[in-house]
């Protein structure tokens, strides 16, 4: 056990692109477990774009993050003290706690105690059987309604939810197109991912994308899984189908932005009669377990693969975040705490 708790903690609310003296990185002192509270010493740390949105004082799903609070990120590790029964000393633990060394926790919402299955590296709990993994599951088996034989366009493609979806897609016998970032990104998501098409979006305007999108899918998209917006979304909503599923996961390219545009190519939703629907894996809180299970199955039949980038180093936490926006990752981004 340290003596103090090292932590990542906002200061003050980025305009626009984070910079690095937005955040503090220092020592405090350690937390105690009231009753019905854990400490865990956090190993691993999940380095997510919604981060991004909790620094800011808008309206959202969940409170933003407080000014001089720890930075909020999905951790893993291990109860180092426990005032609750149910979560011993020594547990592996995961949940919505915090960039720092030792967090406190308590049983409830997304927080949940792992064992760690044979073969499966305690990492990927934080990716593939973690929020990723069920963002994906559900955002792709719930919101797209997939039928074999769709034309699936995925945005992001060579990163974490949509390097998942591409694959899930393609075991639900569906055409996969992917957009990523640079040919190198591209390559991959062909050679590693599976996709049947990949799409590389930089130095492309809306018309240039929509006309690569039609060149790939002469008959247009049946199913869109949106990670990005901007361009990509607007150039996709000009390639719909019939009936298309649009599903809103992400706006990434956004998250930074000084104002949020939203999508400019609403009109081709009515002549196809598509739907736009966003994706929040929490409304099917209680088909977690059997999704767990489900993507367990698959990853341990080397069904479905996830790769990971690992960073390290609490001190290396502001770099870390950072490359989520310049694309500087294979996979799901993580910081190794301990
Ligand atoms: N709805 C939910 O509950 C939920 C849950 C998890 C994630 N998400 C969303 O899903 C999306 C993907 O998340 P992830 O965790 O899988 O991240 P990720 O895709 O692993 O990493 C982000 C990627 O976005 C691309 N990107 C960043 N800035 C961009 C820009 N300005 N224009 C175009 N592309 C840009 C980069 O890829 P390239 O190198 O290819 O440009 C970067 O590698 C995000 O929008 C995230 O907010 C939503």
């Amino acid at each position: 056990m340290l003596k103090e708790n090292r932590r990542f903690r906002l200061v003050s609310r980025p305009q626009g692109t984070p910079q690095a003296d937005n955040f503090s990185f220092d020592r405090q002192p350690l937390p105690v477990a009231g009753d019905g509270q854990f400490v865990v010493r956090n190993h691993y740390a999940s380095l997510d774009p919604a981060m991004r949105g909790w620094m800011d004082d808008l309206p959202s799903y969940m409170p933003p993050i407080e000014l001089g609070d720890a930075v909020r990120a999905a951790t893993i590790g291990v109860i180092v003290e426990s005032k609750t029964p149910d979560y011993p000393v020594g547990q592996w633990v995961a949940g919505l706690h915090a960039l720092e060394d030792y967090s406190l926790g308590a049983p409830g919402g997304t927080t949940r105690r792992i064992e760690p299955a044979a073969g499966v590296p305690i990492t990927n709990y934080l990716s593939i059987m973690g929020g990723v993994g069920l963002t994906a599951y559900f955002g792709f088996f719930e919101e797209c309604r997939p039928k074999a034989g769709d034309t699936i366009l995925v945005s992001g493609a060579a990163g974490a939810v949509g390097s998942l979806v591409g694959q899930m897609a393609s075991l639900a016998g569906c055409r996969t197109i992917g957009i990523a970032g640079g040919p190198e990104k591209c390559g991959r998501i062909l050679a590693r991912y599976g996709f049947s098409a990949a799409i590389d979006y930089k130095g492309k305007d809306v018309k240039e994308l929509a006309a690569a999108i039609k060149a790939a899918a002469p008959d247009g998209l049946d199913i869109v899984f949106e990670n990005v917006g901007g361009i990509p979304l607007d150039a996709a909503l000009l390639n719909l189908r019939k009936g298309a599923r649009v599903a809103l996961c992400g706006l990434i390219s956004e998250y930074n932005a000084p104002e949020r545009i939203g999508a400019r190519n609403l009109w081709p939703l009515i002549p196809a009669h598509a739907s736009i629907r966003g994706v929040l894996a929490t409304e099917f809180m209680t088909e977690f377990p059997a999704a767990r299970a489900q993507l367990e199955r698959w990853l341990v039949a080397g069904r479905l693969k996830i790769d990971e980038h690992v960073e390290t180093g609490l001190d290396q936490a502001y770099a870390a975040f950072m490359r989520l926006f310049d694309g500087r990752h294979d996979g799901k981004l993580l910081l190794k705490i301990v």
